[in-house]
């Protein structure tokens, strides 16, 4: 079973942060990683599921003309929409992937600690929904913790073999450490470029 919308409402009813997401090197750092790692300079529209209270969101908010970025749970909603309260173009929305579809299509869709929640055929719509909504030549950027996690329907490593198996994705970042790993992958058709091909380097 996909972990319920009334787990995480439990989990944030009894801390503010529940993963240390704002306060802490690693996660920082991760954020860091995150953002070095996507190949665009500039996206026209980004999908981000999954956002808590909007601290990798107020960093693709630099990246990106216009974010949605969606949580199933009230408190981190609240929180999101006032760290992002000043920036126009993001837009922050109570939902749960895969229940909601979310409207039009994205140049990125950015999936962070999210899809080990789901079961096997939540993941399936998921992954569909996002092959769908992806443009040709978009990029998915995933990052998963790796480490022990019993109480998630699947591990993350597990989560990234599905995507590498999927025909619609082409892998082109892949960074892989002890507590994470984070890949990028691009809809295809169109074959994937580079970035050094993207922006006319060779
Ligand atoms: C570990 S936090 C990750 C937050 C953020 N993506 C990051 O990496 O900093 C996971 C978030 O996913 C949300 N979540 C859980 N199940 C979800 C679902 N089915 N659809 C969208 N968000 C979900 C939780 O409420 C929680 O805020």
């Amino acid at each position: 079973m996909s972990l319920p919308a009334e787990h995480f409402d439990d989990i944030y009813a009894r801390e503010d942060d529940p993963w240390g997401i704002e306060h802490g090197w690693y996660e920082e750092r991760k954020r860091a990683c995150v953002l070095a790692a996507l190949p665009r300079e500039r996206y026209a529209r980004a999908f981000e599921p999954g956002c808590a209270g909007g601290a990798l969101s107020a960093g693709l908010a630099g990246r990106c003309d216009a974010l949605v970025c969606w949580d199933p749970v009230t408190r981190a909603v609240e929180a999101a929409r006032a760290r992002l309260a000043e920036q126009g173009h993001v837009r922050v929305e109570q939902a749960a992937v895969p229940a909601r579809t979310p409207d039009g299509t994205f140049d990125l869709v950015v999936v962070s600690e999210l899809v080990y929640y789901l079961d096997a055929d939540d993941r399936e719509a998921f992954w569909r929904v996002v092959e769908d909504a992806l443009r040709p030549g978009g990029h998915l950027l995933a990052v998963h913790w790796l480490r022990e996690a019993p109480e998630y329907p699947v591990e993350g490593a597990a989560v990234h073999d599905e995507l590498a198996s999927r025909s619609a994705f082409a892998r082109t970042v892949r960074h892989e450490e002890a507590d994470f790993r984070l890949e990028v992958y691009t809809r295809v058709p169109p074959a994937p470029r580079s970035v050094a091909e993207e922006t006319g380097l060779r």
